[in-house]
């Protein structure tokens, strides 16, 4: 989603700018620029391409200049154009007093745009960001640290903002409130972005802004105030931020990639687990632990389905009660809290607005036990949470997630043997098995994707549909709601998840002979349900097309499609069925051509509402 990078230095920054939008590209964009100060005006160079293209552009108009900001844009006010792509200038961009840009929704923008229309503003894109930028200039008061803070007391919604000011050449401010925002600290130079990835190879030494924050970034000093204005000291953290995405190797795309880095980092994410220690979730949580009787898991999208699948865990092993919710619903609902639940946040960024708000909404209503399950040690969700568990995914650079969410699955399976440790629900035969099982995982998953050319075969059929349907029970159907999800986001079929049982309620009727049903068949203790589920299926012409595990005895025949798992893994079992599902997703995408690291209208890290 949006990115921001900003640097107030003695040397040309442009390269930093450009070199900071790339890291920031993996997140999902649509458009892109760069504002600089030059020669006492302000330039700017904007586009709706890559950030490489944009490169070329400003490499041949020469544009150079010390200070600066940039940014990456995924359009919510305003379609992908040039004109929308930030940096806005303000009043005019024939006489540019102020540039600045914007992550985050101004909600009050339409009653502020008629303000200063009144005022006799000319608005020149449709978003929502030009009116910050009209606004400051509106109450410029010749000091821009000053202007800003007390501009953005009229903003009403999530910004992280930069800005800087044709008068006050070695000068950037920047403030947030809702999007994260942080500070880079170099020698005779300064740096703001909104990840600190964006700095990597720049500066480690990172400061980390706080709601309500406004930073005032010159060569040799900077000034922070809280949300009151008063001086505020916030911790320089040396900050080893990945260098980037890593190189594709022999992969087509970083999807493909990711789907088999898993074996090595899901063994890295268990890296060290020698026995179950609360201890791995931080210095309280044996305390936190035993506090709990209850737990809510809080997250969005795939790792909402991370969640969905911890549910069956922690009630069957743990023998808690678990609620998940997605975070953009109940960040808004009236639910019923209880001060003895464990808050369980999920997310691969850490940064996601709908669950850090939850997250916020759950401490308001007096659940203060959080824990995150997260893939960014530094993101905000690691910071807002009492207790953590960092998967070792490492950087992730495909939207549609992958590896994000097997490590998820094996952070809450650890999780889930901890809190049944703790509750006394756990023997040692019992610990002794999983953390077998846990640890030929990687093994396991090796075979599955070994089944790649299979899948292959499937996707060439599968590229020619529309329509799939999804079946899965028990603790397999949050994986047909991800393999469904996975197909949707970067093949554009519609796909749809249902509990196997709960087909003849209504989805059966769209079965014919066009439609592909996805059937997740393991060897558990529902394979004869899910049996008669499939018998309903044929029985209407539907094609088959299951993933089962050895000894399932299900057999391919006419309209039954059968790729068969090694082996059978018990209650990890979603880990190995969803790489399967990874693999058919990603070869029918392959097939039908799009983009499938890039899926369009879809952004990474989607730190807007
Ligand atoms: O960074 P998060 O895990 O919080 O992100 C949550 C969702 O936005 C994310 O899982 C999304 O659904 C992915 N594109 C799924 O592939």
């Amino acid at each position: 989603m949006c990115g921001i990078v900003g640097a107030v230095a003695q040397r040309n920054i442009t390269p930093v700018l450009i070199e900071g939008l790339k890291r920031l590209e993996y997140r999902g964009y649509d458009s892109c620029g760069v504002a600089l100060h030059v020669d006492g005006h302000l330039a700017r160079s904007r586009s709706t391409s890559r950030v490489a293209d944009l490169e070329t552009q400003i490499q041949e108009t020469g544009l150079q200049g010390f200070t600066g900001i940039a940014h990456t844009r995924w359009a919510t006010h305003g379609a992908p154009a040039t004109k929308n792509a930030h940096p806005h200038f303000s009043p005019s961009s024939e006489d540019a007093r102020i540039a600045l840009v914007h992550n985050g929704i101004i909600e009050n923008h339409d009653e502020l745009r008629a303000e200063l229309t009144g005022l006799g503003y000319v608005f020149q894109s449709q978003t929502d960001t030009e009116v910050i930028a009209h606004l400051i200039d509106h109450m410029y008061t010749g000091d821009l640290f000053d202007t800003v803070q007390q501009a953005v007391k009229r903003l009403h919604g999530a910004y992280a903002i930069a800005v800087f000011c044709r008068e006050e050449p070695h000068r950037v401010v920047a403030a947030r409130q809702g999007s994260p925002l942080i500070v880079g600290l170099g020698k005779g130079e300064n740096f703001v972005a909104s990840d600190a990835m964006a700095l990597a190879g720049t500066t480690d030494q990172i400061i980390y802004l706080e709601e309500g924050d406004v930073v005032d970034l010159q060569l040799a000093r900077y000034w922070i105030v809280d949300v009151e204005g008063r001086p505020a000291e916030r911790e320089v953290k040396t900050v080893h931020a990945h260098t980037g995405a890593a190189e594709l190797g022999p992969y087509r795309h970083y999807m493909q990639k990711e789907i088999f880095e898993q074996p090595r980092v899901v063994g890295d994410t268990l890296e060290g687990v020698t026995g179950i220690m609360p201890e791995l979730f931080g210095d309280q949580a044996f305390r936190v632990f035993k506090e709990i009787d209850r737990v809510l898991i809080l997250a969005c999208g795939t790792s909402y389905y991370a969640g969905l699948t911890a549910k069956y865990w922690i009630e069957s092993v743990a023998k808690l009660p678990v609620n998940v919710e997605i975070a953009s619903e109940y960040r808004y609902r009236d639910s019923v809290p209880h001060p003895s639940t464990l808050v369980v946040t999920i997310s691969q960024s850490g940064e996601t607005a709908d669950t850090l708000a939850a997250l916020k909404h759950a401490r308001s209503l007096g659940m203060t036990n959080t824990l995150t399950i997260c893939n960014v040690s530094t993101s905000a969700m690691v910071r807002e949470c009492k207790l953590a568990y960092i998967t070792r995914a490492g950087v992730e650079v495909g939207v549609a997630s992958t590896k994000a969410f097997t490590t998820q699955l094996a952070a809450l399976f650890l999780l889930t043997l901890t809190l049944a440790q703790v509750n006394g629900r756990l023997t040692d035969e019992q610990e002794a098995h999983y953390l077998k099982q846990m640890r030929h995982l990687p093994v396991a998953l090796s075979s599955v994707l070994a089944l790649e050319p299979q899948v292959i075969a499937w996707a060439e059929e599968f590229a020619r549909k529309e329509n799939a349907l999804f079946l899965g029970r028990g603790i397999h159907y949050p994986i047909a709601l991800e393999g469904a999800l996975k197909l949707k986001e970067i093949s554009y079929i519609h796909a749809e998840a249902y509990p196997a049982g709960e087909l003849k309620h209504g989805p059966l009727a769209l079965v014919t002979e066009e439609m592909p049903v996805v059937t997740i068949a393991p060897n558990d203790a529902l394979l004869e349900k899910l049996k008669s589920n499939m018998q309903e299926v044929r029985a209407r012409g539907g094609q088959l097309y299951v993933f089962a595990d050895v000894d399932t005895h299900i057999t391919s025949g006419e309209g039954l499609h059968v790729i068969r798992l090694p082996e059978h893994y018990g209650l990890l079992s979603p880990i190995l069925h969803v790489a399967a599902l990874q693999l058919l997703a990603y070869h029918t995408a392959l097939a039908r051509g799009t983009d499938v690291d890039k899926p369009r209208n879809l952004a990474k890290s989607v730190t807007v509402e």
